[in-house]
């Protein structure tokens, strides 16, 4: 174990981490320019192989999951340069003209990954691929893509009737279709329109609250005809046109721009400026439930850039009030929830989340494991089928907690460990590089 009075965040390992809260305090301070949305730099990597031409991407996010994007992509055939956050170049191959791969396709850690290129590689006529993943993502359903896909025409085969990767896919002439998906799901939606641009017709999607919308954004920017519907929440693509490349500039991602905003709010005398930051209306609902909360966040510098829009946030500490996280708010704040749970646990009152089932088809069981983790350290959390219900305002004490190889667990339980008494030991805090490369260099940066 290191010396940890000179600096209270330490790798022991490789892997796993130790927070030290010095008993004086700290705060945290400074400037912090947010890495790539991790939504948009997959399809900005996608959709570039995709179109005709070439696509500039400029601050595309180097997490392992966007890494296991371009690695398919390179693949089947993409020529996509060294990735770079200053500009990545993407030589298009035009639809339906990707090629089989000599070997299975390994989608990572990443769901985003697996079900967006199940989408396109069902469409590829002619073609034999198979995709796999890691022990999480091979837990993972699939068949909310499968089924729907199969709906379409597209021969897929997998464990457990279809639903478990390693998947098999036989790319095939894909028909259009109108689906009803039971879950507010951008990878179902977005795997459907990529899967419809090869179709023949107009392909529609209609979910129950609308999910993120970047890849329409991205497939119009793109040239592709695609509207929404925003009454009925339902996307309609056409089928047939070709895309073309285009300069795509990647917004910073507001899901982890999320832990600085709960973690400054939560630690006294803190004020952090976050830059460049991706505030979609879609993706703000953490802005939302902090604003509940009682979140001292200003947005500053708004504007639009390449299609989506962007501002800096400040955050100041704050005392932070327990609220109802539900419905609509759940859905657009749904990969924040952990983090959200740490808010709520430092926040005075009772902070109610449902509608969240979602969250136990995640990376891990976000659900069980936020709640067995943060009562590890102290925190009153009771576990329901679709949410939790955390008794704010207890103090939390250092303890021995682990990811479960989860990016947003670790990020989430080294913010709760700033502000516990004693040490905290995160097992497993390396995965944060799935989505936050230079997250723990970050906080040390603005530690003070
Ligand atoms: C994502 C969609 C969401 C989100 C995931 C990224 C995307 O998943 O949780 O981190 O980029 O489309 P679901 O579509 O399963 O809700």
């Amino acid at each position: 174990m290191l010396n940890l009075t000179s600096n209270p965040i330490e790798f022991y390992n490789q892997n796993d981490l130790t927070i030290q809260s010095p008993t004086s305090g700290i705060s945290l301070r400074g400037s912090l320019s947010i890495p790539g949305d991790k939504s948009v730099s997959h399809r900005a990597l996608m959709l570039g192989a995709l179109a005709q031409g070439e696509t500039r991407i400029q601050g595309l996010l180097l997490g392992e999951d966007v890494i296991s994007t371009a690695n398919c992509l390179r693949s089947l055939g993409a020529d996509i340069s060294e990735l770079t956050s200053e500009t990545v170049l993407v030589k298009g191959r035009g639809l339906g003209q990707l090629q089989e791969p000599l070997d299975v396709l390994d989608a990572g850690n990443s769901g985003t990954t697996m079900r967006l290129m199940l989408g396109i590689l069902a469409a590829q006529p002619n073609c034999l691929f198979t995709i796999t993943g890691d022990r999480s993502l091979r837990s993972r359903p699939m068949s909310r893509v499968v089924k729907p896909l199969t709906h379409m025409g597209a021969a897929i085969w997998g464990r457990q009737n279809n639903n478990l990767a390693p998947l098999a896919i036989k790319g095939q002439k894909i028909r259009p279709i109108h689906y009803y998906s039971p879950v507010a799901s951008a990878q179902v939606k977005s795997c459907l329109l990529l899967a419809g641009l090869m179709a023949e017709g107009k392909t529609t999607v209609t979910e129950p609250a609308l999910s993120r919308d970047h890849s329409e954004r991205m497939l119009k920017a793109f040239g592709a005809d695609i509207y929404t519907d925003y009454e009925t929440n339902s996307v309609t693509i056409a089928g047939g046109n070709t895309l073309q490349g285009q300069l795509v500039i990647v917004p910073g991602d507001i899901s982890s721009a999320a832990f600085w905003l709960v973690a400054a709010s939560i630690v006294p005398d803190s004020e952090l400026v976050l830059t460049n930051v991706g505030i979609n209306p879609t993706r703000t609902g953490i802005l939302d439930v902090l604003g509940k909360m009682g979140a001292n966040i200003t947005i500053e510098n708004k504007k639009i850039v390449a299609g989506e829009p962007i501002a800096d946030l400040r955050v100041r500490h704050s005392s932070l009030q327990g609220c109802e996280i539900t419905g609509e708010l759940t859905v657009r704040s749904i990969d924040e929830i952990p983090i959200i749970v740490v808010a709520a646990a430092f926040a005075k009152g009772t902070t109610i989340i449902k509608d969240a089932a979602e969250l136990r088809v995640k990376e891990c069981d976000r659900l069980s494991v936020m709640a067995t983790q943060l009562s590890r350290m102290g925190a009153k959390i009771t576990e329901h089928p679709d949410g939790l219900e955390i008794q704010g305002g207890h103090p939390l004490s250092g303890a021995e907690v682990a990811s479960h190889d989860d990016h947003r667990i670790a990020m989430s339980l080294a913010v709760a460990g700033l502000q516990a008494s004693g040490t905290t030991v995160i097992k497993e805090a390396s995965a944060a590089n799935i989505s936050y490369p230079n997250f723990f260099d970050s906080l040390q940066q603005v530690c003070c």
